[in-house]
């Protein structure tokens, strides 16, 4: 509450007593140099979190919605990043961030069962990932596999046959989770329907702790090591503005911390639990709310001290860090993807 008290000051006093609306940044779609307060009294990407009037700043262009294209696999990096031999389940793959890591996984290595309410978009995506790989390595020695399921996060049968369907398609191997299946909504707090907020939490919270359970339990059976990677959100650590969510805010914050009790529950069985906590990502996800509120867009910008919103590639490395064996001696860990949103 102080800090978008404080935030609106400011943002008072460099437009003006009477310019109360906030307009859209123009500074978006190409790479130019942009002031920091321009003449004509648009607010600029970062505008509020720099102290510096001075500073100018870089802005890197953006497009409206993420980009899937599948990246170039660069073969030479640390044996550590590797995830050769390795088997990786992602939730809610079939789209958005999750299909991205899948992406990210599967260049790393690693083969990938993608668990999704939209089977018919995992099938796809599964797919496409494949037809990238054959193409962007002709003389590999195998293909990886990728398998698509059917699975409602949200329910201990639907996820528990999901995971036993996937140990079948993988010769009884799984070595990494990744749960990327949640959404947002927005409602204010006195008149969230109750239902509504069931659903999330039942996606968000529930649906990470299911799979987390159901995969721990074939870890632990198998005395193998193994990684998990919780997609939480900034929205665990601090309060968005202006949007009303408290909900979501508080899935998130429990998908953190559940990431860092499980880490400490399940260390002696060499199980490690981190979470990464994206900032705002152009998604489909996010794409729908500022599709519904265009203005909401260069209000989001002009908070991230970067100038931009993250594209789902930003998370590529991060998840195959946290997943592979480079982050050994890393768990119960928050990572911040966010473009320095939360640091101030
Ligand atoms: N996009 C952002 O800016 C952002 C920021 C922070 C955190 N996140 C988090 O990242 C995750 C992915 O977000 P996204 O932007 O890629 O969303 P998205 O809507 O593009 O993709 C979510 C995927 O989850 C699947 N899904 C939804 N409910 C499911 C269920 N019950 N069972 C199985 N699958 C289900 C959907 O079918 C979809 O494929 C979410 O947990 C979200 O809260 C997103």
């Amino acid at each position: 509450m102080f800090r978008l008290a404080s935030l609106l000051r400011r943002a008072r006093a460099l437009q003006g007593p009477s310019n109360a609306i906030i307009p859209r940044p123009t500074a978006r779609s190409v790479s130019t140099t942009c002031p920091l307060r321009s003449d004509d009294g648009e607010i600029r990407p970062g505008q509020f979190v720099r102290t510096d009037p001075s500073i100018t700043v870089k802005c890197p262009s953006m497009g409206d919605t993420a980009s899937s294209k599948p990246v170039r696999r660069h073969k030479r990096t640390l044996k550590s990043f590797s995830l050769e031999g390795k088997v990786a389940v992602v939730t809610g793959g079939a789209r958005g961030l999750g299909y991205v890591m899948t992406q990210a996984l599967v260049e790393s290595g690693a083969d990938a069962a993608i668990m999704d309410l939209n089977g018919e978009g995992a099938a796809k995506s599964a797919k496409t990932l494949l037809e990238h790989f054959k193409s962007e390595n002709p003389d590999a020695e195998r293909s990886p596999t990728i398998t698509a399921h059917t699975s409602d996060v949200s329910s201990p049968t639907s996820v528990r046959s999901t995971i036993s369907e996937i140990l079948t398609q993988h010769n009884s191997q799984i070595d990494v989770l990744v749960t990327s299946a949640g959404f947002t909504e927005n409602f204010k707090a006195e008149e969230y329907p109750h239902d509504r907020m069931q659903k999330l939490w039942g996606v968000n919270v529930d649906g990470t702790y299911l799979c987390a359970a159901e995969v721990a339990k074939h870890m632990i059976e198998r005395k193998r090591p193994g990684s998990m990677v919780f997609i939480g959100s900034m929205s665990g650590s601090i309060v968005n503005v202006p949007q009303p969510q408290a909900p979501y805010n508080a899935s998130k914050a429990a998908v953190r911390h559940l990431a860092s009790s499980l880490a400490v529950e399940w260390a002696a069985h060499g199980i490690r639990v981190n979470c990464i906590s994206p900032g705002y990502m152009l998604t489909d996800l996010t794409k729908k709310i500022l599709d519904d509120n265009p203005d909401l867009k260069a209000k989001w910008v002009s908070l991230i001290p970067q100038g931009r919103m993250g594209n789902p590639e930003d998370l590529m490395g991060a998840v195959v860090f946290l997943a592979s064996e480079a982050s050994n001696h890393i768990t119960g860990a928050d990572l911040r993807v966010d473009g320095g949103y939360t640091v101030i």
